[in-house]
């Protein structure tokens, strides 16, 4: 079956560097098909000629962040969700192009379609635990919520609980990184998507509700014992001496793309 993998994406200094270390995880994956969405007014040139000579099947989307929902500078992480209408426009653009092929040719009725942050770190054993996704998979995710993993309990097969160290209450303390959905499934409710306004940690909640039940989860990595995939954050690269060489006039030359 087809991968369908869903990426969000914004302009900053280490882009560049994100998108290659994603697609050259990529590039080891059979049958993946990525759809990169940038959080853009417009289709970025770094972006599209990146795209066209990283040698993988790719759909190129966009889609701008509203002002009001978007983080301003300044204000705390949590406050608000990242990448939720990028990953709502490729669920649109998904289900279009379902519905134009009329059954017929692509995308391919058992496909699986997962939601892999441009940031995060992939093994690529993950890839081939949820490709035989029937409705929804899970499996751990290292290096998250403020622990060394979070991962659902598995008893006698099936999930009991979660193992996390905040709000276990949720209706699915899941981070975006430790599940993946049959377009299937997704297809059969056309109405399921991301609520940007949902509070706080209730982003994947906000879609999986609407698909399945704790009990319906099919645990992966050797029964939710195995980390496959890590929550990793990229620093900030500090700019003070391209700073200082700018104002004299010798700054980094802006023709090179970084
Ligand atoms: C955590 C979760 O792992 C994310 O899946 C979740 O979207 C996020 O929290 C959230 O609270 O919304 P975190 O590392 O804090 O992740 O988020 P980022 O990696 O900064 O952003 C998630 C994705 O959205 C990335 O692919 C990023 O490139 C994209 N993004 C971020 C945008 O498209 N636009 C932005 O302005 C910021
Ligand atoms: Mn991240």
């Amino acid at each position: 079956p087809t991968i369908y993998v869903i990426t969000p994406t914004y302009a900053r200094l280490v882009q560049k560097a994100e998108l290659t270390r994603l697609s050259q995880t990529f590039l080891h994956v059979p049958q993946l098909h990525w759809i990169l969405v940038e959080d853009a007014p417009s289709p970025t040139p770094l972006v599209r000629d990146f795209l066209a000579s990283s040698g993988l099947t790719y759909t190129h989307l966009h889609v701008l962040t509203p002002k009001d929902k978007k983080l301003q500078e300044g204000d705390p992480g949590w406050l608000k969700p990242r990448g939720v209408e990028q990953r709502n426009e490729a669920l649109r653009w998904l289900r279009e192009t379902a519905a134009a092929a009329g059954g017929k040719g692509p995308p391919p009725e058992n496909a699986v379609v997962y939601f892999a942050d441009d940031d995060n770190t992939y093994s690529l054993q993950l890839f081939e635990e949820m490709r035989y996704t029937q409705r929804v998979s899970v499996w751990p995710v290292g290096l998250v919520g403020g622990m060394r993993f979070e991962r659902p309990v598995v008893q006698d097969g099936k999930v009991v609980r979660f193992h996390t160290g905040w709000r276990p209450g949720r209706p699915f303390p899941i981070d975006m990184a430790g599940f993946a959905v049959s377009l299937k499934l997704l297809l059969a409710n056309p109405k399921a998507r991301f609520d940007g306004d949902a509070q706080m940690g209730f982003l994947e909640s906000s879609l999986l509700q609407n698909l399945v039940t704790i009990e319906g989860l099919e645990p992966k990595a050797d029964m939710c014992t195995k980390v496959l995939v890590w929550h990793t954050r990229t620093e900030k690269p500090k700019m003070k001496r391209e700073e200082a060489l700018v104002k004299q006039g010798i700054g980094s030359d802006p023709n090179v793309e970084v």
